[in-house]
């Protein structure tokens, strides 16, 4: 195999400005293979500078197999946008690609895990100690279970994602964790999910639960019929049962979102973008909760939030009567 050096200056991003600066060199001079460099060798302080022999180039250990780690990925670039480590250099590149798209863009997954935190709080202040979320994605900081487990430690959570390094990070921190489970499975077969002997082991349908689908719905095309998908879930859960979703929503006046959707057109999970009454169509069958459907930021903001507004992406909780 030939000897190469990626030269990993297209783009310089925050990432790039740390290694150049950790590298002691300029971001140009810099050798760092963009998959030797990921974040857990930063942590060990395995920093390589330098011509890198593509053999000696290897994976990080919470890798699943058969990744590719040229292709850009949701899960990953939620977590590089959210300052997670569990990312490659595709990832953030197109994070930052979109940061130059629309400046402060990362802000809304800030924005949405703060949202779920307090959807997730709000929920166990009514009751609800059961929580199945699909696209879970990769944990970080501000997991439900660690929110609802504080709140109650009745919780029961189920975690749910398609991505297989976001499953296996998700194994790998909650290995001998009674309450929460994990399974890798798809939101397009609802009814995989729900009849899922580990999900029926750890969650009792007949009663309340919470079903999360947070920046998830809007990684589903209407090919693959979303509505159809919610009716099934719905149909899966009893009276006093809750929906909670946050999804991105086209916003006319920004030119830039549809450049932002051409982006994630590269991606295996391309953005469909819903108005407010497609989401309301999509909550068919349930008692929508006030505020109704707002932007994420709006969804009862805690009285010391100072996020800025995020009008892309809105929420909405509902309630099977
Ligand atoms: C933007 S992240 C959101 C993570 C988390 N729900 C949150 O709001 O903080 C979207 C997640 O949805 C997952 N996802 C995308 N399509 C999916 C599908 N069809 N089934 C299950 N998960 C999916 C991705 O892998 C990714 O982890």
């Amino acid at each position: 195999m030939k000897r190469s050096a990626l030269k990993w200056n297209r783009y310089l991003s925050v990432a790039e400005i740390v290694r150049s600066y950790f590298c002691g060199k300029s971001g140009g001079n810099c050798f760092v293979h963009p998959v030797y460099d990921d974040a857990r060798e930063r942590l060990d302080g395995g920093w390589e500078c330098g011509v890198l022999p593509e053999s000696d180039v290897r994976l990080p250990d919470w890798v699943p197999e058969g990744i590719d780690v040229t292709v850009p990925n949701a899960a990953r670039m939620y977590d590089y946008a959210l300052g997670g480590y569990h990312n490659f250099a595709v990832d953030r590149e197109y994070v930052e690609r979109a940061e130059q798209l629309i400046p402060g863009a990362s802000m809304v997954a800030h924005a949405n895990r703060a949202f779920l935190g307090r959807a997730v709080r709000w929920l166990v202040d009514r009751g609800i100690t059961q929580f199945l979320d699909i696209g879970s994605g990769i944990p970080t900081l501000g997991n439900v279970h660690e929110i609802a487990l504080l709140a109650t430690p009745q919780a029961r959570v189920m975690y749910v994602d398609v991505d297989p390094v976001a499953v296996a990070h998700s194994r790998a921190l909650l290995a001998g964790e009674p309450r929460v489970g994990v399974l890798q499975a798809d939101l397009r077969h609802p009814g995989d999910i729900v009849n899922h002997p580990h999900v029926t082991g750890l969650l009792d349908f007949s009663e309340p639960i919470a079903v999360l689908l947070l920046a998830v719905l809007h990684f589903v095309s209407d090919a693959d019929d979303p509505d159809a998908i919610m009716a099934e879930l719905r149909d899966a859960t009893v009276h006093g049962s809750y929906f909670v979703l946050s999804h991105g929503s086209p916003l006319p006046e920004l030119d830039e979102l549809d450049d932002l959707r051409r982006l994630y057109l590269k991606t295996p999970t391309p953005l469909h973008l819903r108005t407010p009454e497609r989401i309301a169509h999509l909550l068919t069958g349930l008692d929508l909760v006030e505020p109704g459907i707002v932007p994420i930021t709006d969804w009862h903001p805690d009285p010391d939030d100072d996020d800025e507004r995020q009008r892309g992406v809105l929420a909405a909780v509902g309630r099977m009567p």
